[in-house]
């Protein structure tokens, strides 16, 4: 453990005021929920939206509400994304079919979405990861010759818009999470939006029947809370960083989650929420400005639609090599830069996926997972930690193979 200056790789801070309104919402739930309700139908346009205790838990909530009024059973996901897609397929008691995904847009590659949508898709859901506006126009017409649905997974992107239009509110449902690393975040939290009167008549059935969060639940939200208000801070988190047991930043597939209504604590955590958004926003896209102008010109930045609106998460970047990556993630945790490996695998290699995709290989998914990297853009991050991740990622390409050889610390100076 190196006591220093560590950015994590993504960070929505809460400040001192939200922890007393989350203590506030415990005493009055039903009116804090439906103000945030309101807030987030009139922000975003609209006409329903529904709070949840995760992200995963709306999309569970999303599928099942499709779920009782088909009898397709089959969710495209990309074969390139968070495993928390696939859980919630798998929990909602549906199929996972994986398409691949083109490696320099993060989005589904659209020739083997085509071939890959059928009579039995359900929906297809089509996540804006790291924020990468996703191409829902050629997604939703290739939707519309099968009559599935289009789940626009905004979890990574709220308060991100295209063309003028927020992401999350372009598909026939969308939703958004409130998680840990969010652009905003109430701990954990999940938000589903929809203008569809249908898509919500469906959704408020499976709604009405979802229990309130179990004390337990409750209580483990308010300490992750908690601790990441104290230890988020990149002159405290060495501290969790340097602790593996803690698991940080750690890709899981795991079916061992509530999906549960939001409680009065969770929206009261929210009270600030647009002003939290905004700024937060503000910050990644000027960081993201910042990256831009000094990353070395070989440095492959996967924005393809980059613009004044798009808030990046965090910035994809695609090493060279397997090597390259291996080598920067390496360097950079020892200097606490923030970098994260993002996802270790394509989702057909996770084992509960695995038996259903044996024979197929999904190329485009099996590059990101092997080269991609994030650089982070939140709001703890400054200019000056910008030129030292600049400065590590221009080290890399030509140089591998020797700073591999030699041991990379010794051959990677990075300005403190
Ligand atoms: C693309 C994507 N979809 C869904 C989720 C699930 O959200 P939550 O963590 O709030 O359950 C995540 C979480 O990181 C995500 O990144």
């Amino acid at each position: 453990m190196k006591i220093q200056r560590h950015l994590p790789p993504t960070a929505a801070p809460l400040f001192f005021p939200d922890l007393m309104n989350g203590i506030a919402g415990l005493l009055r739930p039903a009116q804090v929920c439906a103000n945030l309700e309101r807030e987030l139908k009139s922000y975003f346009g609209v006409r329903h939206a529904f709070l949840l205790t995760s992200g995963k838990a709306a999309l569970v909530t999303v599928l099942n509400s499709m779920k009782a009024r088909s009898s397709r059973r089959q969710i495209i996901i990309p074969a390139y994304s968070c495993y928390s897609v696939p859980s919630a397929v798998h929990k909602a008691g549906l199929d996972v079919v994986l398409c691949d995904v083109d490696p320099h847009s993060l989005d589904f590659d659209l020739a083997k979405l085509q071939a890959v949508v059928g009579e039995n898709t359900l929906a297809i859901v089509t996540p804006h990861l790291f924020g990468q506006p996703a191409d829902l126009k050629g997604i939703k017409a290739i939707a519309k010759t099968s009559g599935a649905f289009v789940i626009e997974d905004a979890a990574q992107a709220m308060g991100g818009r295209v063309g003028g239009q927020w992401l999350g509110t372009q598909g026939d449902v969308g939703f958004f999470s409130l998680g840990r690393g969010k652009n905003v975040s109430a701990g954990s939290g999940g938000v589903i939006v929809t203008n569809s009167d249908s898509m919500a008549d469906a959704l408020a059935v499976v709604y009405k029947g979802l229990p309130a969060e179990p004390a337990s639940g409750l209580l483990a939200n308010a300490l992750t809370v908690v601790a990441t208000k104290m230890l988020l801070h990149p002159l405290l988190y060495w501290l969790p960083a340097g602790l593996p047991f803690l698991g940080l930043g750690e890709t899981k597939y795991s079916l061992d989650y509530p999906v549960c209504r939001m409680d009065g604590m969770r929206a009261g955590l929210l009270s600030s929420w647009r002003s939290r958004l905004e700024e937060s926003n503000r910050c990644r896209i000027k960081t993201h400005q910042l990256f831009r102008k000094r990353l070395p010109s070989f440095a492959h930045i996967i924005d393809a639609r980059p613009s004044d609106q798009s808030a990046y998460l965090r910035l994809p970047l695609l090493m060279p090599t397997a090597q390259q990556k291996a080598a920067l993630c390496l360097i950079a945790n020892d200097y606490g830069l923030g970098v994260s490996a993002s996802y270790p695998a394509p989702i057909s290699m996770i084992p509960e996926v695995a038996s259903t995709h044996q024979s197929q290989r999904f190329p485009g998914a099996e590059a990101l997972a092997a080269r991609l990297v994030t650089l982070p853009l939140h709001c703890y991050v400054t200019e000056d930690d910008v030129d030292r991740i600049a400065m590590a990622v221009s080290r890399f390409p030509g140089e591998a193979e020797e700073a591999i050889a030699q041991g990379y610390k010794q051959t990677c100076v990075i300005a403190k």
